[in-house]
């Protein structure tokens, strides 16, 4: 294990390092973006959410000048932080009953954080909130989802798996999370580079590799496009994230690139849930923090990704993603229509069921695809009607529950 990832209670702390300063960011991000769309409800009075640090770390690093908080702390502080910013607003308060469960396998890093918890002032949470759990998180996870299952109806839960490479979450471990509980989101990290420069031609053989649906045909074309560095390694990063989905079970995926620049390689960040509502929001985050969309293709799915040589060479991530969302809107104009032609049935297509179509292909939040979706219907390349079937006014609001119609005669007109 590398030194930024090691600690001992009473020492000093490891330093961190950009991409998971990076990671971390995004996490905190998606925290209050959850919390503050989750409950939407003003009558509701309690939200229970289990938050699950699989591989939980020492909690805390030696930032320049400052102490920075690792994954448990993040989760605590923005289970603390929603509490305080929900409730400012509410004629009935929310009370959110957040449990967390903190594992390492590493007895110093559990005691570190433990010291770290008493000195955070979240001691007092230590063996009733907080469990913390001496263990590998695969052999603990079936305790820790019967949990859930007791305490919880419907299982809302998070859970940050931030592996070291990509052995230690096993592939049954995410597929039990998604079909044994109705409302999990599973945060994970995938070393994606390692993982392919490990790949030799008998890895097909192995039980490692083939849970990630590595067969021969896979290793074949890895090996054929490995030389292209840039495109055949997305191509083969794709190809395996498709797979990790698959496998999963989960039904949206929203991978996010982090460029290691230690070990010189990709690392995966990815979003996984059952609801595209869910990736919607993490797609927000990503756009809100302006992180670099790297995508094959037109129209295809995009990989998300930061790449801290972009902030050392002074390159402007910035002005990359102004530009993405000019031509993410112009794709759009033209690939709607032909994706609603192609998914629907008797003639429409419901808005909802069409975000749960593109949902994984897209880096449009559903914010972009409903504007898209206006200035088609204002240029009559597709009409909106509401649920029952009556025609919208053009140009009026789009929501969930409207269908898309392709008018018999399509304009001649194509929008750009
Ligand atoms: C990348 S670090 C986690 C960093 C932490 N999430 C943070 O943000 O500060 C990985 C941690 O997982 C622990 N670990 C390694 N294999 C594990 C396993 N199979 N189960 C649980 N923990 C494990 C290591 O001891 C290490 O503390």
């Amino acid at each position: 294990m590398p030194n930024n990832f090691s600690w001992r209670p009473g020492s000093a702390l490891p330093s961190i390092e950009n991409h998971s300063r990076r990671k971390l960011d995004v996490l905190r991000d998606y925290l209050n973006v959850y919390f503050d769309t989750v409950v939407t409800n003003p009558r509701q009075d309690c939200l229970n959410i289990t938050l699950v640090d699989g591989f939980s770390g020492g909690g805390a690093y030696q930032g320049s000048g400052s102490i920075e908080h690792g994954s448990p702390l993040v989760l605590l502080n923005a289970v603390e932080q929603a509490r305080e910013r929900i409730n400012r607003n509410r004629k009935k308060p929310l009370d959110i009953k957040a449990r967390f469960v903190f594992v390492d396998d590493n007895i110093n890093h559990v005691e570190a954080l433990r010291e770290r918890l008493f000195q955070e002032g979240f001691g007092a949470l230590v063996g009733t909130e907080i469990s913390l759990i001496h263990g590998r998180f695969s052999a603990e996870l079936p305790k820790i989802l019967k949990l859930i299952r007791a305490n919880q109806r419907v299982g809302r839960s998070i859970f940050l798996l931030d592996q070291f490479g990509y052995k230690d979450v096993p592939m049954s471990s995410i597929n039990s999370i998604f079909s044994e509980l109705e409302r999990p989101e599973v945060l994970l990290t995938f070393a994606i580079d390692s993982f392919l420069n490990y790949l030799q031609d008998n890895s097909a053989s192995l039980d490692l590799y083939r849970q990630f649906g590595i067969d021969q045909q896979f290793i074949t074309e890895w090996q054929a496009n490995k030389s292209d560095e840039a495109l055949g390694r997305l191509i083969t990063q794709r190809a395996l994230m498709n797979n990790i989905q698959s496998g999963g079970g989960a039904n949206f995926f929203t991978p996010f690139m982090l460029w290691s620049p230690t070990d010189n390689r990709w690392m995966m960040f990815a979003h996984m849930a059952q609801h595209q509502a869910a990736r919607d929001k993490m797609l927000g985050v990503h756009w809100a923090a302006q992180n670099s969309f790297k995508h094959i293709g037109k129209g295809s799915m995009f990989s998300l990704g930061f790449d801290t040589r972009l902030i050392e060479t002074k390159d402007s991530l910035f002005d990359f993603t102004e530009h993405d969302r000019t031509k993410l809107r112009d794709e759009l104009l033209e690939e709607i229509p032909r994706e609603v032609s192609s998914f629907m049935v008797n003639g429409y297509l419901p808005v909802e069921m069409f975000l749960e179509r593109v949902g994984n292909r897209t880096a449009a939040t559903n914010s972009d695809l409903f504007s898209a979706i206006k200035e088609l219907s204002i240029a009559r390349e597709i009409e909106i009607r509401s649920k029952s079937g009556a025609f919208k006014r053009v140009g009026s609001q789009v929501g969930k529950n409207d269908l898309i119609y392709l008018p018999l005669q399509r304009t001649l007109f194509s929008l750009k």
